[in-house]
């Protein structure tokens, strides 16, 4: 069986995003192992003095750490090492003012770390180091950003898919837009969303 890390921020009383959680966790279930990553519960860590500059000793310097710069990493250490042992990685989540929510960039800072998940190369440029693994992203919004001149101001999908891409992981996207928008429509907008989700893990082999 596939290892599946499904990391989710959707901390909202019926929450649209948790519906699309709900449709994959019932999809995937039958082909994938799933750790659950719930960000509205479990935060992460945001990098600060002590664990940043630990990370930045260790990871840029190749220095060793102390025991207690070794305390300060563990909590970015532990979300990385779900990351490296997962094959498929789903990221749920509500847009929040045009971009991720707090806790799920938190979460992309904690797993992005240079020799771990990416590396520089000898001309300059970079290597992701995550190659073979896949993500779907699942997102929700209040406003509609599926044309012009609305979809240049969704900043959270091409964030989401370049941090991704940096690491090497190649990712498809299925959003719910306008929920906030088309409130008689909301309904139809999840579902369609659900179905897609249904369609995309059914039907592509490395999925399963
Ligand atoms: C703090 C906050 C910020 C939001 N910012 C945006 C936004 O910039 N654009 C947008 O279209 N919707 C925005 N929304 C609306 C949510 O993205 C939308 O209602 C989403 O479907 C909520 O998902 P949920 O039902 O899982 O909570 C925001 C909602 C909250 C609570």
């Amino acid at each position: 069986m596939i290892k599946t890390l499904l990391v989710s921020y959707s901390p909202r009383f019926e929450s649209n995003t948790k519906k699309l959680i709900d449709t994959f966790l019932n999809v995937a279930s039958d082909y994938s192992h799933v750790t659950h990553l719930d960000l509205g519960k479990d935060t992460p860590p945001f990098l600060l003095a002590d664990n940043l500059n630990a990370l930045v000793k260790r990871n840029l310097m190749g220095m060793e750490l102390t025991e207690e710069e070794n305390v300060s990493v563990k909590g970015v250490d532990r979300l990385l090492q779900q990351l490296l042992d997962a094959d498929r990685i789903v990221i749920a989540f509500p847009m929040y003012n045009f971009s991720l929510p707090a806790a799920v960039k938190a979460w992309i800072d904690a797993v992005i770390q240079d020799g771990k998940t990416f590396k520089m190369t000898e001309d300059g440029g970079y290597e992701g180091l995550c190659a073979g693994k896949r993500a779907l992203v699942l997102m929700t919004t209040g406003g509609d950003y599926s044309l012009e001149p609305a979809k240049s101001m969704d900043y959270a999908t091409p964030l989401i898919q370049g941090c991704l891409g940096f690491m090497g992981i190649s990712s498809h996207s299925i959003s719910a837009y306008g929920l906030n928008q088309y409130e008689d429509r909301v309904e139809g907008i999840v579902s369609d969303a659900q179905q897609k989700i249904v369609d995309y893990i059914t039907s592509n082999v490395f999925w399963k």
